[in-house]
């Protein structure tokens, strides 16, 4: 099923200039994007975006950094796109992720690990919201759909 996830590029993913890197990996799987921005993010948005992990230990440093500098929003739609993605990005923990994950190949941390992606429907959907009105998302046919189901 056709689906849409939110991804971002956090800001160590801009600061080591992965921005292109990132996109290139999922617009080449097979992935659509159809919508996209920059910011930095404030206190709120963040709160907002991690409020689950409120209390966690690292909640605070986690604020701080994803508060440091410009992020990429981005949402990204295919088939299984969400779970697709988050195989592609790889485990929380750089040194954990498999080889050939984004997390893995460009990234050496449990923190600065380069990228957010959604991890089910409900949070794709809460995640869309943070960042984007539901004008910004572009709906469009590629040619190539036909391959890519
Ligand atoms: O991003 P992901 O869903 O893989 O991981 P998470 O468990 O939902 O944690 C959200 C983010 O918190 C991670 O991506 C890390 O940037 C950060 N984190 C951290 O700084 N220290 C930890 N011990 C765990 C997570
Ligand atoms: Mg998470």
């Amino acid at each position: 099923m056709s689906e849409r996830t939110f991804v971002m590029i956090k800001p160590d993913g801009v600061g080591r200039r992965l921005i292109g890197d990132c996109v290139q990996r999922l617009e080449k799987r097979g992935l659509k994007l159809v919508a996209v921005k920059m910011r930095i993010l404030s206190r709120e948005m963040a709160e907002r975006h991690y409020g689950e992990h409120e209390g966690k230990p690292y909640y605070e440093p986690l604020l701080t950094f994803i508060t440091s500098g410009p992020v990429v929003l981005m949402v990204w739609e295919g088939v299984d796109a969400i779970a697709q993605v988050r195989k592609m990005i790889g485990a929380t923990n750089a040194f954990q992720a498999d080889t050939g994950t984004i997390r893995s190949d460009w990234a050496m941390s449990n923190r600065y690990n380069l990228v957010h992606a959604s991890d089910a429907q409900d949070t794709a959907r809460r995640e869309m919201d943070i960042y984007f009105d539901e004008h910004e998302l572009v709906t469009y046919s590629m040619p190539d759909e036909h391959w890519l189901k």
